[in-house]
């Protein structure tokens, strides 16, 4: 194996893109956008088009910069395994993510990344997740006797969800447990923010989606560098409390910068996520009521009002549906990177400073390997069955290698506490006027916001 080669490479990250790709297969697109429309369109479908024309890697353009699209799951292993680490996480990310998150997580590689990912670690082991399931079972218990007063009435799903998460935050990450104006305060500045980094044109002008980003990253740099001394010294077990207590092996805090950055990051990664999670979740139910039933079924022969941590393994079928819309529809749709130093990929040569994207959906939905990839269809997850199971990084949705995502376990965690305390509480039938586009700029989501009817069993 080739031993990590950080030090000796660590000049890349001052390097400009490589814009040669010339003998990679591919076209540049449109002139000035280049792929961009379709990319923000569909990326699921204009990869399938690249896949078609050009194979299992290709060049591609997006406004001004260059770059190759890797599908297949050869590649995702490839490049998330990372041996000889070729692929700067860093790099990638940072266009979108630099200016929002600077020292998060993401914007880390290699040796760096992996100590800072060591002390971050501490906040999501057993017994944290195990506090952090209380709360967020408290949370929900709160949230839906409010939703109660909706019962009968059709209500925008995606907006309830999206709102009940953001104070899932406030209270489980930061722990602000009062609702209010700081709350609201806080919240306005983070959606902002997580907005302003998806942001398509890079204008920073007043209104934008980016200037106004840049204050709410502002908002909550300050918001939260205020909270770290008395976070410190405190004994509460939010997420921010144990960054702010976390100290490495010489017994170094980290600095307050560090964590406010670590913090930031970590909301923007775990909201939409999630939010998306499980509103797709809610449109396959709505669409295959049988499934919808199956895991109604499941959730009350456990006989439980809420589930403990120690439940979260006691629902397969949950466990499946999880997947299978995560399989179709990844709530982190285009991964990018960055090449390190010149790397053979799919038997190209790459350039050094290449910028790289997976697209994991295109892997998800390959024939070759899923029968009828497009059909939800819990039980292809099933121990019988695993079609997931043909291949190491056929089913990624959460990443894989040293990046793979750190807060999975939280995430199902908040999926299945909320899907299981939903669905015993309530039937629902979607109540589209037509069958919505499903998006995937600026968040994935479909595009009416998932209007169901809420039934109170
Ligand atoms: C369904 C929900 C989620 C999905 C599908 C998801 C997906 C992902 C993926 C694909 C990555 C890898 C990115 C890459 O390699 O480029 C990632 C990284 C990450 N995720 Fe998640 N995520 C979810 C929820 C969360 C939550 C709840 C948290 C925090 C509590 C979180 C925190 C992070 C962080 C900090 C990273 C960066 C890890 C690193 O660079 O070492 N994510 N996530």
């Amino acid at each position: 194996m080739t031993p990590p080669r950080t030090t000796d490479f660590a000049s890349y990250i001052h390097e400009p893109d490589n814009r040669d790709l010339d003998h990679i297969p591919g076209d540049y697109g449109l002139p000035v956008i280049g792929h961009t429309l379709r990319l923000i369109n569909d990326p699921f479908i204009w990869a399938q088009e690249q896949h078609q024309k050009y194979g299992f890697l290709s060049k591609i353009s997006s406004i001004g910069s260059r770059a190759v699209l890797a599908v297949g799951p050869d590649l995702s292993q490839q490049i998330f395994t990372d041996k000889g680490d070729d692929f700067s996480s860093q790099m990638g990310y940072r266009l979108r993510v630099a200016r929002f998150f600077p020292g998060s997580l993401i914007m880390e590689d290699f040796e760096r990344h992996l100590h800072q990912r060591k002390i971050l670690q501490t906040a999501f082991k057993p017994k944290a997740l195990k506090h952090y399931t209380n709360e967020v079972n408290h949370i929900y218990d709160r949230a839906l006797q409010e939703w109660d007063a909706d019962a009968g009435k059709t209500i925008p799903f995606f907006i309830y969800i999206k709102e009940l998460l953001l104070e899932v935050a406030a209270e489980i990450f930061i722990g602000e447990t009062k609702r209010g104006d700081r709350v609201q305060q806080l919240n306005q500045a983070f959606m902002d923010c997580s907005n302003g980094t998806v942001h398509v044109f890079p204008l920073n002008i007043p209104g934008s989606a980016l200037n106004k980003g840049l204050k709410g990253r502002a908002f909550l740099e300050q918001f939260l560098g205020e909270l770290v001394p008395k976070k410190r010294t405190g004994d509460s077990l939010d997420m921010f409390s144990h960054f702010c207590r976390e100290k490495d092996e010489d017994g170094n805090f980290f600095t307050d910068v560090e964590i406010v950055n670590q913090m930031m990051f970590l909301l923007f990664a775990a909201h939409d996520t999630t939010t998306a999670a499980i509103t797709h979740t809610i449109y396959y139910l709505a669409k295959n009521p049988e499934a919808k039933e199956k895991l109604y079924q499941e959730c009350k022969a456990l006989g439980k009002d809420y589930l403990a941590f120690e439940d979260l393994s006691s629902l397969p079928y949950m466990q499946q549906v999880f997947n299978e819309v995560q399989r179709l529809r990844p709530s982190a749709p285009m991964l990018p990177r960055r090449t390190v130093r010149e790397v053979e990929m799919a038997g190209h040569k790459v350039p050094a400073h290449t910028l790289i994207f997976l697209v994991p959906r295109f892997t998800h939905h390959m024939e070759e390997y899923w029968t009828e990839p497009s059909k939800f269809d819990p039980d292809r997850f099933s121990p019988e069955r695993a079609e997931h199971k043909q291949h190491p990084f056929l089913f990624h949705p959460f990443g894989g290698g040293n990046h793979k995502c750190i807060g999975m376990h939280f995430a199902q965690m908040e999926y299945k506490c909320f899907l299981h305390k939903f669905i015993l509480k309530y039937d629902f039938k979607a109540q589209h006027k037509k069958e919505p586009k499903m998006l995937t700029v600026p968040i994935p989501k479909p595009a009416d916001s998932m209007p169901i009817q809420l039934i109170k069993r």
